[in-house]
């Protein structure tokens, strides 16, 4: 029989009111870089590593995405969940890690935990 509990750690990487004050921030932890957004003082840990060419996709523009409905009129959405790697522009929503146009391109999350106006990161 063998033991399916995880014991994950818990690395701090801002406080609140940094995070207030930045729209994000990016954290070395073991080995990684993984950034955490400030969504509307939600928090969404995001793997700094894009999946297309390994680029730094959170480092792009925090912006929104423009969408059609079955009306065909447009909107836009998602205003501060959205960023564009740098190197080619993908897209990806920050609170999932899913590519924009193609979800079958996720970048990695993690789970936050926030304690005492302390913003960790689990793994
Ligand atoms: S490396 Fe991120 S879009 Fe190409």
């Amino acid at each position: 029989m063998s033991d399916t509990t995880t014991d994950k750690k818990r690395y701090f990487v801002a406080s609140t009111a940094e995070l207030e004050s930045n729209d994000r921030v990016i954290a070395e932890i073991q080995g990684r870089e993984i950034a955490v957004f400030d969504v509307d003082g939600e928090y969404y840990a995001v793997a700094n590593y894009c999946v297309h060419q390994g680029g730094p996709a959170c480092e792009g523009l925090l912006s929104g995405t423009v969408t059609v409905n079955e009306e065909m009129e447009l909107s836009y959405d998602q205003e501060g969940e959205v960023v564009a790697c740098p190197w080619h522009g993908w897209e990806f929503d920050v609170k999932t890690g899913e590519h924009l146009a193609s979800s079958e391109y996720v970048l990695p999350t993690y789970d936050v935990v926030v304690d005492d106006c302390k913003v960790y990161v689990e793994l």
